[in-house]
């Protein structure tokens, strides 16, 4: 057993180190509105809002994952929100077309970044789809949302690019605009999901797929609770989110609260702020 391991009952919760992308919000703001959590009208503490995320940095670190980071530009108040900027899996890079004009000259910015790093295989996608918002990959498989952002006919475009079987999930509830507002990936075959986010068809296609899934309450998907990230053993979450952490904890993860409301008044957390590059 290592510091990285914890039990329970026969489940064994291994951290596995992971990379990830993250964008200092520099000029992050709220501007405009494209989803109900945004108010322009409402202040935002620009330095708060930076403390909070450089804590989720750092936390990540601390567990032994790797942050690289891109450079924030200005006029995108959301680029702050790197779940968005593309899917990664294997090393190939699927990028983002977003819906909304004020976020859509972030694709090309994520996509000019991977170029750079040397990252081989990039795809500039036909449809419009937001990157891992949309997109959780779940062991060999993606789960895909829509019915907000991303375009369905990005799902098949994504899966012929991946050759990973894709799952196609409807959202209904535009507070949880995103998949991974409504549902996070736990391991390899556990999920936690807010039923209430979806169309009754998915939601059966859920139960069907995860008959042992984690349910969030009302009160925890409104504190953007599943907009988690689980490196398999710790789990990062919102701090309010005090159902979830319970749950989790008796699934013998670890739940770590952590603090970003100011990014909440733009309608993204810890997940959206995160973007994994795998393979
Ligand atoms: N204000 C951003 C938008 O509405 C928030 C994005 C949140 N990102 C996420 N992965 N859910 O586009």
């Amino acid at each position: 057993m290592t510091a990285n391991q914890s039990v329970t009952g026969n489940r064994t919760r291994t951290a596995i180190p992971r990379r990830f992308l993250m964008c200092p919000p520099r000029h992050f703001d709220v501007t405009y509105s494209i989803n109900p959590w945004m108010n322009p009208g409402k202040p935002v503490d620009g330095s708060l809002a930076f403390r909070q995320w450089e804590g989720l940095r750092d936390l990540y670190r601390e567990l032994g994952h790797t942050v690289l980071e891109i450079e924030p530009a200005l006029g995108l108040p959301d680029m702050v929100f790197a779940a968005n900027g593309a899917t990664v899996v294997d090393g190939k890079v699927f990028g983002a077309r977003f819906r909304h004009m004020e976020r859509t000259a972030e694709g090309p910015l994520y996509l000019e970044w991977f170029q750079q790093q040397g990252f081989e295989e990039l795809y500039w996608p036909e449809h419009i789809n937001e990157g891992e918002g949309d997109y959780l990959v779940m062991g060999r498989r993606l789960l895909a949302g829509t019915g907000f952002r991303t375009n369905q006919r990005s799902h098949f475009e994504a899966q012929e690019f991946f050759g990973l079987p894709v799952t196609s999930l409807q959202l209904m509830n535009p507070s949880y605009y995103h998949l991974d507002t409504a549902l996070a990936v736990l391991s390899d075959d556990e999920v936690a999901y807010y039923p209430e986010a979806f169309s009754e068809g998915s939601r059966a296609v859920l139960r069907e797929m995860f008959p042992d899934a984690l349910l969030a309450t009302d009160e925890d998907a409104a504190v953007f609770g599943l907009n988690m990230l689980s490196d398999g053993r710790h789990v990062l979450l919102p701090k309010a989110a005090t159902a979830l952490a319970q749950q989790l904890t008796e699934r013998g993860f670890e739940p770590i609260g952590v603090d970003l409301t100011e990014l909440l008044k733009a309608g993204g957390s810890v997940k959206c702020c995160t973007l994994e590059l795998r393979g």
